[in-house]
């Protein structure tokens, strides 16, 4: 399959067939969080400096976006800047800020005709002014699409927005809105900077890695990993169907045992035979 069909919104029949066949093989996760690693090394390898990794991970971005939308997942949030990488090299981070400044111009067209909502979470307010204005557009002009809602976490880390939520939370039970013994998992939730989108059902991570590295860390209890060494500005649709059909395959009880029984299924069903 050519990439350009990946791209221009047109999907090949054969990639619509393959996205059939995975929608009747199992349920489609509703959220899909993606740790995006590995853009660095994608271009050392090259021979190129490490912005050029991250413009092509623009491209994987797009890609694993629209193929998503396509598929029916209803959440898809990308770690596309954590807090920790204010630390580095002034010239990178100002050259990451400057290509989602023109990512969000050159996509905001496409996620409209897609019919996909941009969000964000994390301290937005720490991004340069352009940014934050380009931001601010482009999630006014897609605020009532409903497909999908994409959510770039910018300037965001999971021990930030769990510190976020205890002061807001402490604030409450000062002035009385909340009594300390109402404070549960539920409410602490409604606390998060994701009050508002379910908890990933899937966690990707590319390039290797096995660690979760301050992204959604409450969030993230429940969720299947899956980890592939690929780097990002490889990670395209083909394999975001092996991700998707690798978490198909898996059964999740939340640390409960199956539909509440603590049998197998063939001995549910000798019991049921012999009663
Ligand atoms: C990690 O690779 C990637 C990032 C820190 C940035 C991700 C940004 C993009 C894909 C481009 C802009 C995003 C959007 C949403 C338009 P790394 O640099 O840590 O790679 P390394 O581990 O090889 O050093």
């Amino acid at each position: 399959m050519k990439q350009s069909e990946h791209t221009d919104g047109k999907q090949s029949p054969e990639d619509f067939e393959i996205q059939q066949k995975i929608k009747e093989f199992g349920s489609i996760p509703q959220h899909i969080a993606i740790i995006m690693d590995g853009n660095g090394r994608w271009a050392q390898k090259k021979g190129n400096i490490r912005l050029h990794g991250h413009k092509a991970g623009v491209e994987s971005v797009r890609d694993v976006t629209e193929s998503c939308a396509q598929l029916g997942v209803k959440y898809l949030t990308l770690y596309a800047f954590s807090t920790e990488n204010w630390n580095r090299p002034s010239a990178e981070v100002n050259g990451l800020m400057k290509l989602l400044v023109q990512a969000l111009r050159d996509e905001a067209d496409r996620l409209i005709r897609n019919n996909i909502r941009l969000v964000t979470i994390g301290q937005i307010e720490r991004l340069p002014k352009k940014c934050q204005i380009q931001l601010q557009e482009v999630k006014e002009l897609t605020e009532s699409k409903e497909r999908m809602q994409l959510c770039l976490a910018l300037s965001y880390s999971g021990r930030w927005d769990i510190t976020e939520a205890v002061k807001h939370i402490a604030e409450d039970v000062a002035a009385g809105k909340v009594l300390s013994e109402e404070i549960n998992d539920h409410l602490i939730s409604s606390y998060l900077s994701t009050a508002q989108i379910p908890d990933p059902d899937l966690i990707i991570r590319t390039s290797g890695e096995f660690r979760i590295s301050n992204f959604l860390l409450w969030q993230l209890a429940y969720s299947e990993l899956y980890i592939t060494q690929t780097y990002w500005p490889d990670f395209r649709r083909d394999e975001l169907y092996e991700a998707i059909t690798s978490f198909q395959k898996r059964d999740r009880r939340f640390g409960k045992v199956k539909n509440g029984h603590n049998k197998s299924l063939a001995s549910t069903v000798i019991d049921q035979i012999r009663s």
